[in-house]
């Protein structure tokens, strides 16, 4: 199975297949990683994603990477925290889901994550790590192309986070 890493870093800098973005429905740009993945992409990346036609929470859509070092970026929209009984747990899950699957599609082997909807969404970040790391372990057992998943924190609470997620993911 993939490896699962974690890493405190700004994902824009990372050399991997593809990097998610944590996106909104327009896919048109917006604050936080989606504005820094679209800065250091350049304004193809902008001009590609008007041909797409938006994108449903929990859903995927892939483009190139333009001026990243990363081919692909996979945009994917992540729930808005509403207090945890709108189905937040069910979309993000099928944000990590359907983001790993097209990847997996476009030949990726090494994909970086970063923690969706744990900023301007507000989905509690020790919750979100646990689903992504859930969702990850169930997933990479069958996507057996990719070799290296990163889970990318701003800093270091976030990355905190997923390391609690991670251990307990191997006990
Ligand atoms: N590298 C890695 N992680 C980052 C970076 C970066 N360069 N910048 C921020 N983060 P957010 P959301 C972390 O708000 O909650 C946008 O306006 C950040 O610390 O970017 O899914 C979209 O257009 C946090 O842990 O995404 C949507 O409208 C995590 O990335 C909305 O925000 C996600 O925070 C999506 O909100």
């Amino acid at each position: 199975m993939a490896r699962i890493e974690t890493l405190v870093a700004d994902i824009t800098t990372l050399d991997v297949d593809a990097i998610v973005n944590a996106a909104n429905s327009t896919l048109l740009g917006g604050g936080g990683v989606d504005g820094a993945i679209h800065r250091a992409a350049g304004p193809e990346l902008l001009a590609e994603c008007r041909t797409l036609g938006g994108c449903e929470t929990g859903q995927a859509k892939i483009t190139g990477g333009y001026r990243l070092l990363a081919r692909h970026v996979i945009h994917t929209v992540g729930p808005v925290w509403l207090g945890g009984n709108r189905r937040e747990p069910e979309l993000l899950t099928s944000c990590y889901e359907t983001s790993l699957r097209l990847g997996a599609e476009h030949g990726c082997k090494t994909m970086a994550f970063p923690a969706i909807s744990t900023g301007v969404y507000g989905y509690p970040a020790d919750l979100a790590a646990s689903v992504a790391v859930k969702t990850l372990t169930r997933v990479l057992a069958d996507l057996t192309d990719i070799q290296t998943v990163t889970l990318v924190a701003f800093d270091e609470g976030s990355h905190s986070h997923l390391l609690t997620a991670l251990g307990r993911a191997e006990n």
